[in-house]
């Protein structure tokens, strides 16, 4: 993380502070119930996403930047032998639990997301994530990603599409690229929120270097990415 950037380190307090309500957002519980077809739509938007996660192929070597609570580490875990990385402790130790409780194991790094590769795996996950790099800055974190990658390896991602029942009920409608977003206490954070298109992802991707890139949206909730290093 670049330290000048304030934005940036609000965020980590944002969700350093936001872990242990972090999967509300998930399960639709407490300040994210909306509408019942709201959460109808949104628990089939995400039963696409693990279906869709189960497809692609990840090989044996699988990293997983910012990675949260493990949400998505507990079906990679089952693919492939996981190292997840987060900046947050608070988020690590919750995944950390989560994988333990489902008796899947996975190496745990508490690292940036900017932290240059350590050594080339074949697969690469980010959940959530690349809403939160700014459009200035995407080239350099997809050139990352491409860089933590063996030859033919695979980079997938999911992200958000703008959907005003996504976020809290207190939550303004996104329309901002700097949400305030507030925690079950009544503390507020700024969070940089940019909601991509699949067409400028597929774009970035590909100037990024990687090849056969596919961004695919579902009903109205997610985007769900993936490209191959060269
Ligand atoms: C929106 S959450 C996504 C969590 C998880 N990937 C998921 O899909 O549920 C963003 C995550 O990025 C982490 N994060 C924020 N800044 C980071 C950074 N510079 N390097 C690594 N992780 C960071 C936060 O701690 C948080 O866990």
């Amino acid at each position: 993380m670049d330290p000048a950037d304030e934005l940036n380190a609000e965020m980590v307090r944002y969700y350093s502070a936001r872990a242990p309500e972090y999967d509300e957002w998930y399960l639709r519980s407490d300040r994210y119930v909306h509408a019942e077809a709201d959460g109808a739509a949104w628990n089939a938007d995400l039963d696409r996403a693990v279906r869709w996660l189960a497809d692609i192929p990840m090989g044996h070597d699988i990293v997983e930047l910012a990675a949260g609570t493990g949400w998505w580490s507990q079906h990679l875990a089952r693919k492939g032998p996981l190292t997840l990385r987060d900046i947050s402790p608070e988020m690590l130790e919750l995944a950390r639990q989560r994988l333990q409780g489902l008796g899947l194991t996975a190496r745990s790094e508490l690292r940036d997301a900017w932290a240059e590769p350590d050594r080339q795996v074949s697969g690469l996950f980010t959940g959530f994530w690349l809403s939160h790099v700014s459009r200035e800055r995407l080239p350099d974190f997809l050139s990352i990603a491409n860089r933590w990658l063996k030859p033919g390896a695979e980079f997938a991602f999911m992200d958000s599409r703008r959907d005003p029942a996504s976020g809290a009920i207190d939550h303004q409608p996104p329309a901002e690229e700097v949400q305030l977003r507030r925690l079950n206490d009544g503390r507020t954070f700024r969070v940089r929120k940019i909601y991509y298109s699949a067409s400028e992802l597929e774009d970035a991707l590909a100037d990024a270097g990687f090849v056969d890139a596919r961004v695919e949206v579902t009903e109205r909730f997610f985007l769900l990415g993936h490209a191959k290093h060269a």
